[in-house]
């Protein structure tokens, strides 16, 4: 039977994480997945998320199944911190999922079942997984403008023109904040705009928030997430904590479904439960049950966020430095968008030749659409990329 399979595309970015193991040099940059890692090039276990473990470890009793949806307590946690009162709550289903990717995948899945027919708008470019997902599913990708090759910043006209030809039914994959891989994100006005439009066209939102607290602060960059799911009659939400708890390997998700009107909210959990239920069963409730601790304790609470904050700003601080550098060795602000851009990523602009090129002279990895994680960097790695950027010619 399995002299049939057929090898599948490799994922492009965990891919390029196997080469940058695999390559002997000792001075090699690994700025490919997004992963956060302090000065010491260190992923840490953040303070609050240790305590919260060392919590569950003396108090919890037993490790039975939860429900499918996982700990209600988890849901209300997490909805508090998304999307504040911003929505009634009682208009919102919600399931824990296996990260964000799990809770993508829920999305769609749950998109097809209400609409077998329904296309999903997604930004050129988005994180590759999304359309890997939905041409796995049969769920048409189409893709609207939205990265603007030469000023390295949203085209905006563009991603409007786009996606006014959405048709009732559709749904629109958004970005809630620090927009991956480009980093250039949409101002509140924007944001507005985007909803007129959701609204004339009777598309629905999907929203893919997975770096709350990276770019301008945890209320700010639920912002547009909020303002879409109070603007709007029907929303999906798909949150990750993999990166603001830093809970990677946890697998720490949650898909939020808004009803139009709170009766019809239950339906929509119930499908929510189904597809647990038949995908995985019960979600992963460790890295689940760590978040509600520290989202329910106010010290623990508190010095999550401040520790979040200072990883925002470090990655600030290494954007301002980078370029700074770049401005310094141009002799221009052809780079300045990097300083402008928020969040783990930036998008370089540079050619998929320059980025091999970066890799096989210098040691550097990026993606190769030019994707950097800046949280890959340091203050003295900096420099080195700066030096490579323009002596490869980007
Ligand atoms: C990324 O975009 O690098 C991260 O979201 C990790 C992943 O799973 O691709």
């Amino acid at each position: 039977m399995f002299e049939t399979l057929k090898a599948q595309p490799a994922d492009k970015i965990l891919a390029l994480m196997q080469m940058f193991r695999d390559d002997p040099r000792t001075d090699k940059i690994d700025l490919g997945v997004g992963v956060y890692r302090n000065a010491d090039g260190i992923t840490p276990v953040m303070r609050a998320v240790k305590a919260a473990e060392h919590r569950l470890w003396e108090t919890q009793d037993t490790k039975a199944y939860t429900g499918l949806l996982g700990d209600p307590a988890y849901a209300d946690a997490m909805i508090g911190l998304i999307l504040g009162d911003a929505v009634p709550r009682a208009a919102i289903a919600a399931a824990a999922t296996p990260g964000g990717t799990g809770a993508c995948r829920q999305a769609f899945e749950m998109i097809r079942m209400a609409n077998p027919s329904a296309r999903v708008f997604v930004s050129d470019p988005t994180w590759p997984n999304h359309i890997s997902i939905l041409n796995y599913l049969g769920i048409e990708a189409v893709p609207y403008r939205y990265f603007d090759s030469e000023t390295r910043g949203v085209d905006f006209d563009g991603m409007i023109s786009d996606l006014k030809k959405a048709a009732p039914g559709d749904v629109v994959l958004l970005h809630g904040c620090c927009h991956n891989p480009t980093g250039a994100n949409l101002n509140p006005v924007q944001w507005q705009e985007v909803i007129a439009v959701l609204n004339a066209t009777g598309a629905v939102p999907m929203i893919d928030i997975a770096y709350q607290g990276f770019g301008d602060g945890l209320e700010a960059d639920a912002a547009g997430t909020r303002t879409v799911a109070a603007g709007v009659p029907e929303c999906l939400i798909a949150a990750s904590c993999s990166k603001n708890f830093g809970v990677y390997r946890e697998r720490t998700g949650l898909l939020m479904a808004i009803a139009a009107d709170t009766g019809r909210q239950g339906l929509n959990q119930g499908t929510l439960a189904f597809l647990n239920r038949q995908n995985y069963s019960f979600p992963p409730d460790h890295g689940a049950r760590v978040v509600t601790t520290i989202l329910n304790d106010a010290d623990l609470r508190a010095d999550w966020a401040a520790e979040l904050e200072d990883v925002r700003l470090s990655m600030l601080g290494l954007r301002r430095q980078l370029a700074d550098e770049l401005q310094r060795l141009a002799g221009s602000d052809r780079f300045a968008f990097i300083g402008d851009h928020r969040g783990m990523f930036s998008r370089l602009g540079a050619s998929p030749a320059l980025v091999e090129k970066l890799r096989q002279d210098h040691g550097i990895y990026m993606v190769g659409d030019s994707r950097l994680n800046i949280a890959g960097l340091n203050a003295k790695t900096v420099p080195i990329l700066a030096d490579a950027i323009i002596r490869a010619g980007v």
